[in-house]
């Protein structure tokens, strides 16, 4: 989604130079902490006009910063095209072998994902604490899924006309999990039975199943888990998801927050001891989906990776 992103470059002009640079001199004289993003849908690691001008700017910001924007497959159209056709947990999988290997990542670093790329670093920091993931923001991203793709990139393409027909229809089918990335993170309230069986990633890493100990163990290890949600969003639905909420089970009109819902109630992932412990922090920001001005993410986000 690289329009948005563009815009806050384009935007960003001058405020660039007028923050001030704190983490040179943190107190203990400790570096800053490497910054690993996750693209979202439809985007790759390092188009020059969304993530690849977005690291630059981090760079301008924090300068000395390692960031690392992941990069699913070989190459850059690759990259794109595993966003929608490439298993979420072999994604994972792959990226926690490559986090594990990068030298500069083994004090830890701090975690940023884009729409999708929210919940895939959540993924990571449940399923592989080493290295350690210290804050994970997630920016968009879709934590209780998505019922509904109003707005899927190019919308006019027959994939994402295939790609709505195979949600609709098919989506807890096992052909269709396997090779449909948005289906794996696909939450019908009308079907929840299938969906808690079926879904393959998402019922996976929110518990919807069996509770994993390590899971809920994993993910209390971060300090903070930000999540960013976009008031004006027409891409995610329902928006609530950003924060955590979702539909209630049943209906597909109201919907319910993170602490109204079975997985906090219950604290089958730690979200609850978490938010106890100030460990949640819920943003929310005026504009569409990923569209923010570069004041903002100053004020909000940059203190969360420096
Ligand atoms: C700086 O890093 C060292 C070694 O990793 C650590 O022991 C110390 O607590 C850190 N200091 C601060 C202020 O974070
Ligand atoms: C729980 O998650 C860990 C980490 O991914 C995994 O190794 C383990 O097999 C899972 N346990 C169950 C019962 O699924």
């Amino acid at each position: 989604m690289a329009a948005p992103l563009l815009r806050l470059l384009l935007a960003a002009g001058p405020l660039l130079l007028v923050t001030a640079d704190p983490i040179r001199h943190k107190p203990g004289g400790n570096e800053t902490l490497p910054l690993v993003m996750w693209h979202g849908m439809g985007d790759s690691c390092c188009n020059p006009l969304s993530l690849g001008a977005f690291k630059k700017m981090i760079q301008d910001e924090v300068p000395g910063i390692y960031v690392l924007s992941l990069r699913i497959g070989d190459n850059i159209a690759q990259d794109t095209e595993n966003g929608f056709f490439m298993d979420v947990n072999r994604q994972v999988a792959q990226v926690c072998s490559q986090l594990a290997q990068d030298p500069k990542l083994k004090g830890g670093y701090n975690a940023m994902g884009f729409s999708q790329g929210g919940q895939f670093l959540r993924a990571v920091a449940q399923r592989c604490p080493s290295p350690p993931m210290k804050n994970l923001i997630s920016v968009g991203g879709q934590h209780q899924g998505v019922y509904g793709l109003p707005r899927c990139p190019g919308e006019s393409s027959v994939v994402c006309n295939w790609i709505r027909k195979a949600l609709n229809n098919e989506v807890y089918t096992d052909m269709v999990q396997k090779h449909l990335v948005q289906a794996q993170y696909w939450h019908d309230p009308l079907k929840d039975d299938l969906y808690k069986k079926h879904s393959v990633f998402l019922a996976d890493i929110n518990q919807e199943r069996a509770v994993n100990q390590t899971y809920k163990k994993n993910l209390q290890l971060l300090d903070k888990f930000v999540m960013v949600k976009f008031l004006q969003d027409t891409v995610v639905d329902p928006v609530a998801t950003e924060w955590f909420g979702f539909l209630k089970t049943g209906q597909s009109k109201e919907t319910e927050t993170l602490q109204e819902s079975v997985i906090y109630k219950e604290d089958r992932l730690g979200l609850a001891a978490m938010d106890k412990a100030g460990k949640l922090v819920f943003l929310a920001t005026k504009g569409n989906h990923l569209q923010f001005s570069t004041e903002w993410f100053n004020d909000n986000l940059l203190p969360y990776i420096r």
